[in-house]
């Protein structure tokens, strides 16, 4: 048993690509957690989407050995943490099981948006915040820039010149060293009544659900009954164990510690992220401090394409949200794609990554609705409604006012940039509250949005007018009053549920012709000819025509080879199954993604 003086809980955050993965790449060689043999780049990108993607999905704790200077040998317990915008969820949850966090910042990129919002989110957190200079190794690293950027912008002076490269190591002990010296120990003792935060949890076949814990006071051990006090639930624990990085069963996990407990709890549902788990025999008086409730903002249907799918679509989803807590999910129907489910995410990659996961993890054919945001609508007899997708809009008769959710961001950019992005701001509704100078060549736009407006497509968009060189993150910033309203897509004059969206009402004749035009060119011709219309209450606003035709996959084949043409028919049949057939229409899968790319 490790005294607490020689334990310290940290996490790794930075801004997306400043190299959190690699660096904890270096620090699992440097202590040796992992044989060289096993050893490959982002060991803890384990999910292969990550490595696809580069990006850092879940957060992944692992507990390593590091022999200081002082002679001494530290359990260092290290939380990996995602770092785009959408997932600030999981470097919130992780922040509370450590005290101190590593904050890397690129040298030759300099703060960027999620520096920031990271930064104060662990001064939230009250954890104590290294930073270091990483990519030094770089010719264009700019190491005095990024210290004063550090002083000027996060407000921290720092102690001492961590210049590191995550990429060949160097630095990486001074690290390390840095790491004992200025994060605390964890307090609390073995003695206490357990109280101990459920931070991560993952889903397992075999054992059921394993929760990723830290210990914050007295001892958990396989065998106890436990209390998860949020849910009032009770379990017996099965086995306590720690990430080496893979699950290593210890006897017990006791203050100051992070692991994992496997108990006879087996279905998702029964355990909640952010949980305080304690004694059934003698509990605590009072849980932990919760983490910030994470609340979906964007919702969108998701159905399989055959409806035989449903129920695996159903456990697929039950067992993903599990591994996501930020992923809510109910049953839904819809005129045109059957039984499905409504499932809320904290933003477009989130809503992507799982969508993706569900395809591949579960082999599902799936089709996604148009995303929504959560809209709140005031009736004339004085009630309310939350309304997360646009088909359930009441009578625009009885409606008083509509109030659309708000997103106040912080854009940096270049100077010479500022003139592009504030027109994409101003494009999508936005307006500029504050400008703040992060050195001579940067700014740091302070703007308010409407969610909805950079729902879709406007990360991309930034990227694109900055040459690559903008960032954002948001926080969410209250509703307003708006005139939005609900736009319908009639195909062959029958509206798509499945396409209806909610617009504002200036932006619904381009958005209509644009989702019109996408629609004509991703729906095969017919035999007949198909009107697609964009209609506001019922008065059409744009329409395109998908002319008749029939198309002969047979024509080629010249003669007399029967079974040649029956196969080509076939096909032609089998390519039928992958559609949604609407009224008499046929809609691919492409369909809906193309309906996706329309311009806001
Ligand atoms: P997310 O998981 O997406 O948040 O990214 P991350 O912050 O974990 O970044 P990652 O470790 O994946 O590194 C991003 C890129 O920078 C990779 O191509 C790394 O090889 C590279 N990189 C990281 N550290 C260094 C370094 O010290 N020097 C150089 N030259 N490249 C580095």
């Amino acid at each position: 048993m490790k005294p607490l003086e020689q334990i310290r809980n940290f996490c790794i955050v930075a801004h997306v690509d400043h190299g959190k993965s690699t660096l904890a790449d270096r620090i699992l060689q440097l202590t040796h957690s992992i044989e060289d043999r096993n050893f490959r780049d982002q060991v803890l990108d384990s999910m292969d989407l990550e490595r696809e993607r580069g990006i850092t999905i879940k957060s992944h704790p692992v507990t390593m050995q590091y022999m200081a200077k002082d002679g001494l040998v530290y359990d260092f317990n290290l939380i990996d943490t995602p770092g785009h915008v959408d997932f600030n969820y999981e470097v919130s949850r992780s922040m509370a099981a450590c005290e101190g966090a590593v904050l890397v910042v690129d040298v030759a990129q300099g703060v960027e948006a999620q520096t920031v919002a990271n930064t104060y989110l662990a001064m939230e957190n009250n954890l104590e915040v290294i930073p270091v200079l990483n990519k030094i190794d770089l010719p264009n690293a700019d190491v005095e820039g990024s210290i004063r950027q550090i002083r000027d912008v996060l407000g921290i002076e720092m102690k001492e010149r961590l210049c590191i490269s995550a990429k060949t190591g160097s630095g990486v002990t001074e690290l390390m060293e840095a790491i004992v010296r200025e994060i605390p120990p964890p307090k609390g003792t073995r003695e206490e009544t357990l109280r101990a935060l459920v931070f991560d949890s993952v889903y397992d076949s075999f054992r059921g659900v394993i929760a990723y814990v830290r210990v914050m006071q007295g001892c958990l051990r396989s065998g106890d009954k436990i209390l998860l006090m949020a849910t009032g639930g009770t379990t017996v624990i099965k086995e306590v164990g720690v990430f080496k990085p893979k699950q290593l069963a210890v006897d017990s996990l006791g203050a100051g510690e992070v692991g994992y407990f496997v108990s006879t709890i087996k279905l998702p549902a029964e355990l909640k992220i952010g949980d305080t788990v304690t004694s059934a025999v003698a509990p605590a008086v009072t849980p932990l401090p919760g983490f910030k409730r994470v609340r979906p903002m964007v919702f969108s249907g998701v159905y399989p394409i055959t409806a035989d799918d449903h129920e695996r679509l159903k456990h697929g989803i039950e067992k993903l949200s599990l591994n996501d807590s930020a992923f809510t999910h109910m049953s839904e129907s819809s005129a045109v794609l059957g039984f499905g489910f409504r499932c809320g995410f904290l933003g477009l990659l989130h809503m992507e990554i799982v969508q993706e996961r569900l395809r591949r993890e579960f082999d599902l054919n799936i089709i996604n609705t148009y995303p929504s945001v959560v809209y709140r609508v005031f009736m004339r007899d004085g009630t309310s409604i939350e309304l997360d997708n646009p088909i359930n809009l009441p009578d625009p008769t009885h409606i008083e006012h509509i109030e659309e959710p708000m997103i106040r961001a912080s854009i940096i950019c270049h100077n010479e940039n500022i003139g592009d992005v504030m027109k994409l701001v101003r494009d999508r509704r936005g307006a500029l509250d504050r400008t703040d100078s992060i050195d001579q060549l940067r700014v740091m736009l302070i703007c308010t949005l409407p969610l909805n407006e950079i729902l879709v497509d406007f990360h991309d968009l930034l990227k694109s007018v900055s040459h690559g060189y903008a960032s954002m993150d948001y926080d969410y910033a209250g509703y307003v009053a708006s005139d939005v309203v609900r736009m319908d897509i009639l195909l062959n004059s029958e509206p798509v549920d499945a396409f209806s969206c909610m617009v504002h009402r200036t932006k619904a004749q381009s958005r209509g012709r644009d989702i019109c035009a996408l629609l004509k060119d991703a729906i095969p011709a017919h035999m007949f000819a198909i009107p697609v219309q964009a209609a506001l209450n019922k008065t059409i606003i744009a329409r395109e025509t998908i002319r008749a035709l029939r198309k002969d996959v047979t024509a080629k084949c010249y003669g007399g080879d029967v079974s040649r043409k029956r196969k080509l028919l076939d096909r032609q049949k089998e390519g039928k199954k992958r559609m949604k057939l609407v009224g008499k229409v046929n809609i691919p899968q492409k369909a809906f993604i193309s309906v996706l790319k329309a311009g806001m």
